[in-house]
């Protein structure tokens, strides 16, 4: 007998562990600690503050734009995605207060991008798919994938229908703008800080495919 093992349609995230980022952590949260009115409550429609506009002034949002990018390129070389001619960018903020947590969405993006300036600590790997996590255990501030194939959870013989990641300050994480996550309740008595970039890929455009509205 000849058995043929398939996994189709997998989900490519890429985590990122970046070295030495005390100093750029701190500095991310003293920005929206003193400048609250800069947390645009997840607000990530085009019309959002972008905080990019920063990115001529203050040093640490210039650096995160850089790591971002650092890691979309990483997501579309290891996807294998080539011709790309630039990225559209949005970065915006994501600050939880004690009790607080993020409800299931997804962006309206290609990618999604997201770095973690602070949380409380956790002594596990970031992800660990065969762990086996129960998905109605909250933890604590948990970032929950969830499975994009149309009612995964419905079909009794799936086990892997979410992924759960355990945050850490320095992490970051790529992965398609259409896979729906949530975070848990954050229980520390400090602001959980992550910062979330969009990313919408430009492909080269010839003149006759560009329509001005104007
Ligand atoms: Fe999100």
């Amino acid at each position: 007998m000849e058995v043929t093992d398939y996994a189709f349609f997998p989900t490519r995230v890429l985590t990122l562990q970046f070295p030495d980022t005390d100093a750029l952590n701190s500095e991310l949260c003293d920005l929206l600690e003193q400048r609250p009115e800069l947390d645009d409550r997840f607000n990530m429609h085009p019309d959002a503050m972008n905080l990019l506009r920063l990115s001529g002034t203050v040093p640490a949002i210039e650096r995160l734009r850089s790591m971002f990018i650092a890691g979309a390129k990483n997501w579309l070389e290891a996807e294998g995605i080539i011709g790309v001619e630039g990225l559209d960018c949005l970065l915006f903020s994501n600050r939880l207060d004690r009790g607080e947590f993020t409800i299931v969405h997804n962006h309206p993006a290609d990618l999604v991008g997201i770095y973690y300036a602070r949380t409380v600590e956790h002594h596990r790997a970031p992800i660990d798919p065969a762990s086996g996590d129960d998905y109605f255990d909250a933890g604590d501030g948990l970032l929950v994938l969830h499975d994009p194939r149309l009612n995964a959870n419905l079909t009794a013989v799936c086990n892997r229908d979410h992924v759960k990641v355990f945050p850490r300050p320095g992490l970051m994480l790529i992965f398609p703008a259409y896979v729906w996550h949530s975070v848990t309740p954050h229980r520390g008595d400090f602001h959980r800080i992550a910062y979330s970039m969009n990313f919408t890929l430009r492909w080269p455009a010839g003149p006759e495919e560009f329509c001005s509205l104007k």
